[in-house]
């Protein structure tokens, strides 16, 4: 299926000039033809279907579509994690066959290392790739400070809030200097308010940050507040459905939520993702009957 993208509503100047300058721009990772199947014990599992898109640099994409439909599979696909079984993932142009440096990776789980402060979490990953010690502690601290949490350098993983856990995790992805972060609902452990503190945040870093961002995430408000693109799979196989440009003006702010544009690309991803089902008058009324009991007096003003 080719993922051409959509903009289901008029938009504006300055909205349209923003999607022409993003097409400007070169293309910094692409699937062609995409396929992904695991193997088990009930046989073949098809999790991944001619998956066709593609994604300039400096983009932020969001991926969204109902539980199971290989929203996780395509992210590990992307940073080669999982191997593919048709198809290409080109970053650059080039075909990736396992993990690389250009592409970091933020998981909603905790992967930091309890026993690592914050900051040796941070210059793990440079020192593994070789650098000294006083060079890997320069980047984890410049990086840390990106974050907001230069205060919180010494701390332990379990002293730090849930969102301040994922800005550790985020500063552990960039020091590596990827050039693609890859996110798999990387909020989804978060309680509400944290959590778009954490997007605004993560708005400011994309915005500082030389950086292109897969997001996925099953929160329809949280890809509408964040992408540029969302990219709306099929359940079970994951298909593509449809990639649609966001119309809601950048800088982003929570106050958007309640506009026109917001509201009009929600209502737009639940046709999508939640297609209105045939409903059968007589059985609904049928299923329905039994339970009309009154619990409150008849007399009882509740409006
Ligand atoms: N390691 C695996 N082995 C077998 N099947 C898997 C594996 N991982 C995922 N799947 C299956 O692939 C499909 C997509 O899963 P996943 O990518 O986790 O979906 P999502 O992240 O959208 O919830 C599901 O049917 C799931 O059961
Ligand atoms: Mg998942």
């Amino acid at each position: 299926m080719n993922t051409e993208s959509k903009a289901y509503l008029q938009q504006s100047d300055a909205v349209r000039a923003r999607f022409d300058a993003i097409k400007q721009r070169e293309v910094i990772l692409e699937t062609r033809h995409l396929g992904k199947s695991y193997s088990s014990t009930q046989g073949e599992v098809e999790a991944l279907r001619d998956i066709n898109f593609k994604i300039h640099r400096r983009e932020f994409v969001c991926v969204v579509g109902p539980s199971g439909c290989g929203k996780s599979t395509l992210v590990r696909t992307l940073a080669g994690l999982e191997k593919h079984n048709a198809g290409e993932v080109l970053v650059d142009g080039k075909p990736v066959d396992g993990p690389g440096q250009d592409r970091g990776m933020v998981f909603q789980g905790y992967s930091l290392f309890p026993w690592l402060t914050v900051k040796k979490n941070v210059m793990f990953g440079p020192e593994m790739n070789g650098y000294g010690h006083d060079e890997a502690e320069r980047d984890a601290l410049q990086w840390l400070d990106l974050v907001g949490l230069t205060k919180f350098a010494n701390a332990y993983p379990h002293q730090l809030s849930g969102g301040m856990r994922q800005r550790v995790a985020i500063a552990r992805a960039l020091v590596n200097q990827p050039r693609i972060l890859l996110m798999d609902e990387p909020f989804g452990a978060l309680d509400a308010q944290s959590r778009i503190k954490m997007q605004t945040h993560l708005l400011d870093i994309w915005r500082n940050v030389d950086i292109t961002v897969v997001f996925i995430t099953h929160d329809l408000d949280e890809a509408i507040f964040l992408a540029d693109r969302i990219l709306v799979l099929k359940p079970h196989p994951g298909e593509v459905q449809e990639m649609i440009e966001v119309p809601v003006p950048r800088p982003r702010s929570p106050e958007q939520f309640s506009g026109a544009e917001f509201r009009a690309t929600k209502q737009r991803l639940e046709e999508l993702i939640h297609p209105p089902v045939e409903y059968e008058e007589d059985e609904a009324e049928k299923a329905v009957k039994p339970h009309l009991i009154r619990f409150t007096h008849v007399t009882d003003n509740v409006e």
